[in-house]
């Protein structure tokens, strides 16, 4: 991928997302996207920011470029690097530095992973200067008026030395994500994963049992995604209490109480 031959249509997401209103969020989203604010969603694992950043680029009509941010990536892995080939060098974008050639919707999951030397990079992007610079190329991008920073971070299982500093957060606008309402989330695991309305709300309804267990022994909820996958092992003809052992209580913990506890609420809501 060199810088002159991306497309940014094939970034663009033509199928409307999926996507459950949880309360004014498209309103809030969009109210920054006027002002190409930066924005950052927290939130726990599995509760929608990603399908949300989705809905919004496919909603907005803009490029959306992500990237799965870890503690092994550099900053040349988001602005770009020079390869070599049998012509000799020749300079690849990243991802980042595309997203801002192209006027896309940047988003950076979970990018308290990513090393602190990393996150900087970022910082010239998300104030008035809105530009990239490419320090191994001499160069700085001037942003596409379009572009916009998102990123996403779950506040739950970091550690604190994980968190991002200051000088990072402040530059970015953010929306609190969580799992939905009761009612909404039904609509949601319904519509996911083709179960009918009432195995939803009993999948619902052991979430919520669990939920109340965060911080007593369970470091997270069970997430609106474990649910679809509940129901789509459901729907697809497994019992109820294989499915939820499967998706739900397996994945979350190794600590056989707990695990007791969780088949209980299974048992109780099935059973
Ligand atoms: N509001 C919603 N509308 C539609 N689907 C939703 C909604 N919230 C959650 N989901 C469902 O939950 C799944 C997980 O959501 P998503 O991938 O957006 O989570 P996430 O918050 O980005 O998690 P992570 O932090 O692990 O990346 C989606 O694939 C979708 O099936
Ligand atoms: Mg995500």
């Amino acid at each position: 991928m060199s810088e002159n031959t991306v497309d940014p249509k094939q970034y663009i997401i033509n199928d409307e997302p999926y996507y459950e209103l949880v309360s004014d969020e498209v309103e809030r989203y969009q109210a920054a996207y006027n002002v190409r604010m930066p924005m950052m969603l927290k939130g726990p694992t599995g509760c929608g920011k990603s399908r949300f950043v989705e809905y919004m680029a496919y909603k907005l009509g803009k490029p959306l470029i992500t990237v799965a941010c870890n503690e092994d990536m550099t900053a040349s892995d988001l602005v770009g690097r020079f390869l070599l080939d049998k012509d000799g060098t020749k300079w690849q974008d990243g991802p980042l530095t595309t997203a801002a050639r192209i006027g896309a919707i940047c988003y950076l999951d979970e990018v308290v992973e990513a090393r602190q030397d990393t996150t900087v990079v970022i910082h010239p992007l998300t104030d008035h200067r809105r530009y990239l610079p490419q320090d191994k190329k001499g160069e700085l991008v001037a942003a596409h008026p379009d572009f916009q920073l998102v990123i996403s971070y779950n506040p739950g299982y970091q550690s604190l030395m994980k968190d991002l500093k200051q000088s990072t957060t402040q530059r970015f606008g953010a929306l609190d994500f969580d799992y939905p309402a009761e009612k909404i989330e039904v609509a949601i695991v319904t519509k996911e994963s083709g179960v009918d309305q009432a195995t939803a709300e009993k999948l619902v309804q052991i979430a919520h049992r669990a939920r109340n267990l965060k911080g007593h022994g369970l470091d997270e909820g069970i997430s609106t995604r474990l649910l679809v996958y509940a129901g789509q092992l459901i729907a697809k003809g497994l019992d109820a209490e294989s499915a939820c052992s499967m998706t739900m209580v397996t994945p979350l913990t190794d600590d056989p109480d707990m695990r007791d506890t969780l088949d209980a609420a299974v048992q109780t809501v099935f059973g």
